[in-house]
């Protein structure tokens, strides 16, 4: 069974302990908010990778929803590496207010979304359907044959590859995706991943599928546009990082309340790297 527990968790149910799994939903919700994050990241046969999931998901809550954060606290980062003048994909779009915000507040002008479930794509082109630089497509992001090799800018994926690691065959698929990513992307483009998964749960995973070049940034887990006075890190500082990620528990302590994102480079002619 999958749950999310707040309007910005993703987490696999099956992996907490029984002294959690155990509890009324109300007990566990306040319980999670310190589960460690062992227990949150990987389980076997859930549905966020299934189709059927999200369009039942779509149908019952049309939206709009963000997970983990929306377009405005994300824009110093987007703003910084990806491109305004190549096409830029966000990869399992849902029904997020994200590329509106793309659109609207960045003046990016052509924006390409895809999604496994018809039923959100459907409801997204009729509510787009007069802005010209939003498109919509059902596409599985591990099988993006449509698209030509080179094609983009930048992918933006906010909580994609987490559903994915919670499905059935979790570690294949993820890796169909990444590589699927990687192969859309120019030369120098970026796949911008936003994720709760910490280094030592995402870093391997990144390297193992492609020889991105990786740069780590963190972001408060607020709600809505709150914005911190004392951020645990500066958000367009990049976190210090190491081969095993074990500098950036140095640089933010244990367990901090972030989401991560990712800043994988494509760069055909590097090896696998980590940059600070
Ligand atoms: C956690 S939601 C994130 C939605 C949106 N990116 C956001 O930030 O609000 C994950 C999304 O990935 C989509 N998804 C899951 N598996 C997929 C796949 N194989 N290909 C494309 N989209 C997929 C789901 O339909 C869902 O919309």
């Amino acid at each position: 069974m999958l749950i999310s527990v707040s309007s910005s968790h993703l987490v696999c149910f099956n992996n907490f302990p029984s002294k959690i799994r155990n509890k009324t939903k109300k007990e566990r919700n306040l319980r999670l908010q310190h589960i460690p994050q062992k227990f949150v990241m990987t389980t076997s046969t859930q549905a966020y990778g299934e189709p059927w999931y999200w369009d039942n998901r779509y149908t019952n809550e049309p939206g709009p929803f963000d997970w983990y954060q929306k377009y405005l606290t994300l824009a110093p980062i987007i703003t910084l590496y990806v491109p305004p003048h190549h096409p830029i994909l966000v990869v399992g779009s849902g029904n997020s207010a994200f590329s509106e915000g793309m659109v609207v507040d960045g003046g990016y002008t052509d924006v390409v979304n895809i999604d496994i479930s018809s039923v959100v794509i459907e409801a997204m082109k009729t509510k787009y359907r007069d802005c010209p630089q939003l498109k919509y497509l059902t596409m599985d992001v591990r099988d993006m044959s449509d698209f030509q090799s080179d094609s983009f800018g930048a992918v933006i994926d906010k909580g994609t590859l987490d559903s994915i690691l919670c499905g059935s065959n979790s570690k294949q698929n993820a890796t169909k995706m990444l590589e699927e990513i990687w192969r859309v992307l120019k030369d120098k483009g970026v796949y911008v991943l936003v994720t709760y998964g910490a280094p030592p749960y995402r870093l391997r995973l990144l390297r193992d599928s492609c020889s991105w070049t990786i740069k780590l940034h963190v972001i408060e887990k607020l709600a809505s546009e709150e914005k911190s006075d004392h951020p645990v890190w500066e958000l367009t500082k990049p976190v210090p990082l190491n081969n095993d990620g074990s500098s950036v528990e140095e640089a933010l302590g244990r367990n901090p309340d972030v989401h991560y994102i990712y800043i994988c480079t494509k760069e055909i002619s590097a090896n696998s790297n980590v940059t600070a």
